[in-house]
């Protein structure tokens, strides 16, 4: 999960190339590097984030039209500047980045040794460089044959880029597993690992498919199979706009994503939701209506945030449509040799629609004979091509690591599935169905107004910032919340946090329970709501600290709580859209009270393109 970008025409490449990595900072920040051609090649690479390679640059000859950089999240070898990439190949004449793990590079690399390659750094990509360089030498091929050959015996991931001495103007590129995509320009091309490079230059982009190698002049862009054939590139329009990948004068992108939320659910719901005409519009859910409305069991599979949105979508699908649904960490789904029978219904949720484990698990299920139905972010993505169908969050570009618009986006979405497919079921009641088509529609505005004043939730972060553990409870609804919430305080601020169903507590947890010990409670007004009354009175009764999620007008969850946030009142399958933002709010002030870099997390990315 790196950043990779590569530039050719007639611009000065370094620049372009910087400001790419900047963008893709948040798939890896462990190392930058750059490798440009201009009489010859110059490989400048630094440990650390991008402007830590842009200081160790300065008075460098940087002069070139033709280049690639990368930004690192490591796997194979620790972060370092001998791991850093660009790699250069034994001769030093070929240049060579890569997102993804070659599995079966130690048994290459063993081939290599044999014949006396030495190598500078511990990562796969420098063994997969020099099987490539010494391909070429030994069958006087091009490095674009030399590729195709080497990659027939490759296992893994991968998106590389190469760039040679000897042929100044190309990029020659191959994706599998990790993404590419291509931008096209007059007189240039624009190569990166998603379009957040390449929409302020152009908005015609092609996404190269697994098993494809590019070979990119300033005038050309050819694409090939590694059978050799030519294949005609597709190109596609983008729909990002540039403010949308900016700052926009918060200090933070998850600062902005969370108060942008307002406008990504309207978003989400605009052109589906007619609260008045009782309908939902979603070309997906109608065009396979049947397929959904018969499923005999729908599998929910994703992973992290977007696996707590499956958890809380298990509860809505079967209170509304009463089919039966699973939820499966997409990692554990893909190994785990499920039973997937005909008439199973397999919902992928991911943001960045590039989630190895959720790629890998949906392509078995594929192969089981299963239909997919894609929830996804990141349009053109590759969970989103390769889904029978699917419906789009609409949250637009979300850069800062920790989810946030993107999860609130995934419940809209699945909520609305669930109200169309239970309706079309006849399983829920005209009167209800109404009722939360009125009050889904209502909710964007209600975000608003608790968005409106969030110093009190910045206080609550501040008194309990130096907690060595935190806990987060929650029932029904709330209790996928809770695990969201704990996520983002580990994630964010490197407190152990854990989220538990709260009558989980008396089988074992509660032993953890003293005045030392946060606990924060999602206790919103709903069918479960006496229950998590008793629930906070156990905590109480062992002194722990409580900081309550609570309703607007309730007065019996503050009256114990030591701290409260409230949040509109909203119907029980609604209220995570609302309850889970003062949890997103509380862990970015606790991380920006430990003067974390809270959009780029230690050891994390934002796109887990490797398993
Ligand atoms: C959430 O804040 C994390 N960034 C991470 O858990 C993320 O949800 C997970 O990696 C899944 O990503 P996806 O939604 O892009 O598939």
């Amino acid at each position: 999960m790196c950043g990779i970008v590569g530039y050719t025409g007639k611009r000065e490449a370094y620049p372009v190339i910087l400001k790419g990595l900047k963008r893709l900072e948040y798939r890896g920040y462990d190392s930058a590097g750059v490798a440009l051609l201009n009489n010859g090649l110059k490989v400048y690479k630094k440990k650390g984030k991008v402007a830590e390679l842009e200081d160790s640059v300065v008075g460098k000859d940087l002069h070139a039209f033709t280049g690639i950089g990368h930004t690192r999240w490591a796997t194979h070898g620790e972060p370092s500047d001998r791991n850093a990439h660009p790699h250069s190949s034994a001769s030093g004449n070929i240049a060579m980045i890569h997102n993804g793990i070659i599995e079966n590079y130690t048994s290459i690399k063993q081939e290599l040794i044999n014949k006396g390659y030495t190598f500078t750094s511990d990562t796969d990509t420098e063994v997969l460089l020099n099987f490539i360089e010494d391909i070429k030498k030994n069958n006087e091929s091009s490095l674009e044959e030399a590729l195709r050959i080497a990659l027939k015996r490759v296992v893994g991931a991968y998106c590389i880029l190469l760039i040679d001495k000897d042929d100044p103007e190309t990029i020659i590129a191959a994706r599998k597993g990790s993404p590419l995509v291509i931008g096209i320009g007059k007189g240039e091309h624009f190569l990166a690992s998603d379009a957040t490079p390449i929409v302020e230059y152009t908005k015609e982009v092609v996404y190269v498919n697994d098993y494809e190698i590019a070979i990119v002049k300033p005038d050309q862009l050819i694409l090939k199979n590694l059978g050799n054939e030519k294949q005609t590139p597709f190109i596609q329009k983008l729909d990002i706009e540039l403010a949308k990948i900016e700052k926009g004068g918060y200090d933070h992108f998850m600062l902005k994503e969370i108060y942008e939320q307002p406008e990504t659910i309207h978003d989400c719901l605009r052109g589906r939701l007619n609260s008045a005409a009782g309908t939902i519009t979603m070309g997906g859910v109608e065009s396979n209506l049947q397929a959904l409305t018969d499923a005999n069991r729908i599998v929910m599979v994703a992973c992290g945030t977007s696996w707590h949105a499956g958890l809380i979508a298990e509860y809505i699908f079967e209170e509304l449509c009463r089919i039966p649904v699973e939820v499966e960490y997409a990692s554990e789904f893909r190994y785990r040799n499920p039973v997937i029978n005909k008439g199973d219904v397999i919902i992928a949720i991911s943001q960045s629609g590039e989630t190895a484990d959720t790629l890998v698990a949906l392509e078995n299920a594929k192969e089981k004979g299963a239909f997919i139905f894609g929830v996804v972010n990141a349009v053109g993505s590759s969970i989103a091509r390769m889904s029978n169908a699917g419906a789009y969050t609409h949250a637009g570009p979300e850069i800062g690591v920790a989810s946030t618009k993107a999860f609130t986006g995934q419940l809209a979405v699945l909520t609305m599935m669930a109200l169309k497919i239970g309706y079309a079921k006849g399983t829920i009641d005209e009167r209800r169905y109404m009722q939360l088509l009125r009050e889904l529609d209502e909710i964007p505005e209600k975000v608003k107004q608790l968005l409106q004043n969030t110093s009190n939730i910045e206080k609550i972060a501040n008194k309990y910032k130096d907690a060595e553990d935190f806990l987060y409870l929650g029932r029904g609804y709330n209790f996928p919340v809770a695990l969201e919430g704990a996520l983002k305080l580990k994630e964010i601020s490197y407190i152990h946090a854990e989220g538990y169903p709260a009558a989980e507590m008396k089988h074992g947890p509660i032993a953890l329970v003293d005045e030392n010990l946060p606990v924060v409670f999602v206790a919103t007004k709903d069918s479960y709501y006496e229950k998590i009354v008793s629930n906070v009175q156990e905590i109480k009764a062992r002194r722990g600290k409580v900081i309550a999620v609570a309703s607007e007008g309730d007065k019996v969850i503050p009256g114990m709580a030591d701290d409260v946030m409230y949040v509109p009142d909203a119907d029980e399958i609604l209220a995570p859209l609302l309850s889970v933002i003062p949890l997103q709010l509380l862990s970015y002030y606790v991380g920006i009270a430990k003067g974390i870099d809270v959009d780029k997390p230690r050891n994390l990315a934002k796109s887990v393109t490797v398993e």
